[in-house]
């Protein structure tokens, strides 16, 4: 089935310039970018895409990560875009993450672990609401 989904490229790894190298593992994996942009949040909005996290001990640090400097948030669109998306992107841990997944390369931490990607359809969707509006998506083509 072809899926949306979201990947974010995190602050940390932006200002290290791995853009285009993550872009390419997508398109290699038949995972098509169909609206992108790059954009700083702001707390109240790190705050509501952290949401479910809001209970646990790290979501003030982490909503600091992802919104003290710009992010790229990227909608992708493929063939089983979610869970594929999910596996190349390796487990949250960089330390645990698959050989050769993004986080294994490009992770540094737990806290710093270079992208986010949604983990289903349900999150996949909210987030799509929540960093797209209906005339972003340019690539009409593929939806
Ligand atoms: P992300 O996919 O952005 O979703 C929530 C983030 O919380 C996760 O990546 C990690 O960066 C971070 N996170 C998850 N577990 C922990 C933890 N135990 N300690 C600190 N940060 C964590």
């Amino acid at each position: 089935m072809i899926e949306e989904t979201i990947l974010i490229i995190k602050p940390h790894l932006l200002k290290k310039n791995f853009t285009g190298e993550i872009i390419n593992i997508l398109k290699r994996n038949n995972l098509n970018p169909i609206a992108l942009k790059m954009i700083k949040l702001s707390k109240k909005k790190a705050k509501e895409f952290y949401e479910e996290h809001k209970e646990k001990t790290f979501f003030e640090e982490i909503v600091k990560n992802i919104s003290n400097s710009p992010l790229i948030v990227i909608c992708i669109q493929g063939e089983n875009a979610i869970e594929k998306n999910r596996k190349i992107i390796g487990k949250t841990n960089p330390k645990e993450a698959e050989k050769k997944s993004i986080r294994n390369k490009y992770g540094e931490s737990i806290e710093f672990n270079a992208v986010h990607g949604s983990d289903s359809k349900k999150s996949a969707k909210r987030e799509i609401e929540l960093f797209f509006k209906k005339n972003e998506f340019f690539l009409k083509l593929y939806i």
